[in-house]
């Protein structure tokens, strides 16, 4: 570790100096001015040229081998040149869902956090806070003046690619924690985006489907994740989706980005499409597309002809630039540019540690075999997913590249596409270093019958498992690949007391659940995954986190048995095809409950080492609060998640809980708290499309927490 820092050190000094920037006096320029009058100023000066320079990008350029970079550009996904004359710096966008992606390209280093799924586990906005301002950090060090992570999309369909960066079934718990995410990011200085708006729930013909669904349904779910994120971050970017909705590309839906993102959600910053997501010049522009990424095929010569010929209005090209301006100014990009330096990797890792520490959800703990005494266990068997080297990555634009090259492959540099990338955060370091006492073996799990034979001669076994999730497909099944259901029954018949480690990008059957004592899902848990995991094997963390989404017993429970689509001949141009989401408004755990069908672990679950009671629960419908007492009845400390649930009245016509409120309790042992939570009257609503409006439908309402229920009254 010392050696590292010293190389750090050695590393500052050989670094280019900032480049003087030309001194603007502008009166835009006057800080003490709104971001919205500093960015009319700027408009005021600039030519039609200028103006078209500002929505589009560059091209491909380091995305594509061989595609040329623009002078500027600090080589990430995508680039807009700045006005120099005018004091407008260029926007370097980066890939960051997870942290900081093509770091490698210039021997640079990115922390790797816990995927977002897993950070929503953790049910803790501050942890969100935190997580969006390592990235936000890293990419200033980097030189990035913009982050292009932020998925907030529903994981309506589990066996989606992309579920790793999105964060929750429940669009209250997705919309908060991304929300929190994008603040803490922006809060250093750099413009954060939230994606992709709309309804990419799924990678299955991600550029050919076209989602039919009703206004309620849109608005009460994936919508309501996009609005409360918004509100909650006004974020700058908001990238829009490659899919249809409704018979428009997201990139050009005057419903979506017009009506609701800009007028009723109230957005100021400004749309930008994803990759090659652009398909239209008047209709897009006049539609809500602000920006072209990230290329000009659409947004240069085409869009300035357009607006030489009036077919789009000076004012809407005005309107596009305002957003982008105005979005600069407000993040500080102007006044306070990006310095290129050298990322802590030591603050980093902390950071992911900690936050990967609240992410990991114990799930089950048959006999109480966890947390294992380091002072008692004699033999560790531990087995599979290359625990002796490192922790899994997803893949796609979230992927980051891992320190000191892949822990398993040993390549270099950026990461390949689609391959699954291990960092190295080595498990059997830590649980060696953490029982120095214990015999701890590892096999590689590629015959069970051999890791059979460890595990028997072992006192304990620690399997992992993993499922590789990445952009551009889909897991077919919900099922563990690569014959890990075998090895795990394997295991666990030849030694019962056994753990399963999961690091998955979302949910995965476990047929062999009832067989092995111990399961914790730890998602992609990050460069600190490996301490974070032993700290919470060993009982130096409690765990706390709680599912963010469900976990099915098999396909056959889901809405879509199998994915829409999945079965698409990969011929050149696949037709397109519509999508009817069919459980509409009952997403995730309200699937379940209203279709009666019993989940393998419920959204919200999650176990701890110590024990909670819950009392005097009271619902204030006037006050639009609830109220209850949680006592930790066991003997250690530790964290419960209080999960507050509503059932609105019949007339809503929802039959099924959602999920309106919640509160981290730390609680020593013995300890009470007293909780009182406000209920936000939009997650108590529903959206009453005859009245095109929100609505808080007069009756009976039923509040739930812990065991406990309490009815509660809302009047006309
Ligand atoms: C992805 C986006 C990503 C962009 C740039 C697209 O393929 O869908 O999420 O930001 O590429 O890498």
């Amino acid at each position: 570790m010392r050696l590292h820092k010293i190389a750090l050190l050695f590393a500052i000094p050989l670094l280019a100096p900032a480049q003087p920037r030309p001194k603007v006096n502008g009166p835009w320029m006057d800080k003490s001015l709104s971001p919205d009058r500093r960015a009319d100023l700027v408009i005021a000066q600039m030519t039609l040229d200028e103006k078209i320079q500002l929505v589009h990008g560059m091209g491909w350029g380091a995305l594509r081998p061989g595609a040329p970079i623009p002078p500027g550009s600090n080589e990430g996904a995508g680039f807009v040149p700045g006005i120099e004359r005018l004091g407008i710096p260029a926007i370097n966008l980066a890939d960051s869902a997870v942290g900081v992606r093509m770091a490698a390209l210039e021997s640079r280093y990115g922390t790797l956090l816990p995927s977002t799924i897993g950070l929503a586990a953790s049910f803790d906005p501050q942890a969100a806070f935190l997580y969006g301002s390592v990235i936000g950090r890293e990419l200033r060090e980097q030189g990035f003046n913009m982050s292009i992570g932020g998925g907030v999309d529903l994981i309506r369909e589990p066996r989606n690619g992309r579920n790793f960066e999105y964060a929750s079934e429940d669009p209250i718990l997705a919309g908060t924690m991304i929300g929190e995410l994008m603040k803490g990011l922006q809060s250093e200085r750099v413009m954060g985006d939230i994606k992709h708006y709309a309804f990419n729930d799924q990678e299955t013909g991600r550029n050919i489907l076209n989602v039919v669904m009703d206004k309620r349904t849109m608005l009460e779910t994936d919508l309501l994740a996009f609005q409360i994120a918004v509100k909650l971050a006004q974020p700058a970017g908001v990238m829009c989706s490659y899919n249809k909705v409704n018979g428009d590309y997201a990139c050009e839906n005057g419903y979506l980005l017009n009506q609701v993102l800009k007028k009723d959600f109230g957005f100021q910053g400004w749309v930008l499409s994803d990759w090659g997501g652009t398909h239209s010049t008047t209709k897009a522009a006049l539609n809500g597309l602000d920006q072209e990424m990230p290329g000009d095929r659409y947004f240069g010569p085409a869009l300035k002809k357009a607006v030489d010929s009036g077919e789009v209005p000076e004012a809407r090209l005005n309107d596009m630039v305002h957003r982008i301006l105005r979005s600069m100014f407000a993040c500080g990009v102007i006044d306070d540019p990006p310095v290129r330096t050298v990322v802590d990797p030591f603050r980093g890792r902390h950071d992911a540690e900690h936050i990967a520490e609240e992410s990991i959800v114990l799930l089950k703990n048959e006999g109480g075999l966890l947390p294992l005494d380091a002072s008692r266990v004699a033999s560790i068997a531990l087995i599979g997913s290359h625990a002796d080297v490192g922790v899994l990555s997803g893949g796609g634009s979230a992927q980051v590249d891992p320190p000191g090259g892949d822990a398993v492959t040993h390549h270099q540099g950026v990461s390949q596409w689609n391959h699954p990338v291990w960092f190295p955060s080595a498990p059997l370091k830590y649980i060696r270093k953490r029982a120095p006492l214990a015999t701890v073996e590892y096999d590689d799990g590629a015959d069970p019958a051999a890791a059979a034979k460890l595990a028997k001669a072992s006192q304990v076994a620690i399997v992992f498992v993993n499922q590789y999730m990445t952009e551009g497909r889909d897991a077919r099944t919900l099922s563990l690949p690569l014959n890990q259901d075998a090895l795990v029954a394997a295991v666990a018949a030849a030694n019962p007391r056994t753990i399963v480690v999961i690091e998955s990008g979302g949910p995965v059957s476990m047929p062999w659940v009832d067989s092995v004592q111990g399961v914790l899902e730890a998602w992609y848990p990050g460069i600190g995954g490996a301490q974070a995991l032993t700290a919470i094997l060993f009982g130096d963390v409690n765990p706390s986190a709680r599912l963010p989404v469900t976990f099915a017993r098999s396909d056959a429970d889901l809405p879509h048995p199998e994915v829409p689509g999945i079965d698409l001949k990969p011929v050149f141009r696949p037709p397109p095809f519509d999508v009817h989401y069919t459980e509409g408004l009952k997403v995730g755990y309200k699937w379940f409950e209203a279709e009666h069908k019993q989940p393998l672990f419920p959204f919200g679950y999650g176990l701890s080492y110590t024990t909670f009671t819950y009392s005097g629960f009271e619902a204030d419908g006037a006050a639009r609060t609830v109220s209850f007492t949680v006592k930790n009845t066991g003997k250690r400390a530790g964290t419960e998640i209080a999960e507050v649930y509503v059932m609105l009245p019949p007339a809503a016509g929802e039959p099924f809980k959602r999920l309106v409120a919640w509160e981290r309790v730390p609680l020593k042992p013995g300890e009470s708290k007293a909780v009182t939570l406000r209920l936000d009257p939009l997650y108590l609503s529903i959206f009453n499309a005859d009245k095109n409006g929100w609505e808080l439908v007069p009756g009976e309402y039923q509040a739930f927490t812990g065991p406990l229920a309490s009815a509660f009254h809302i009047s006309d």
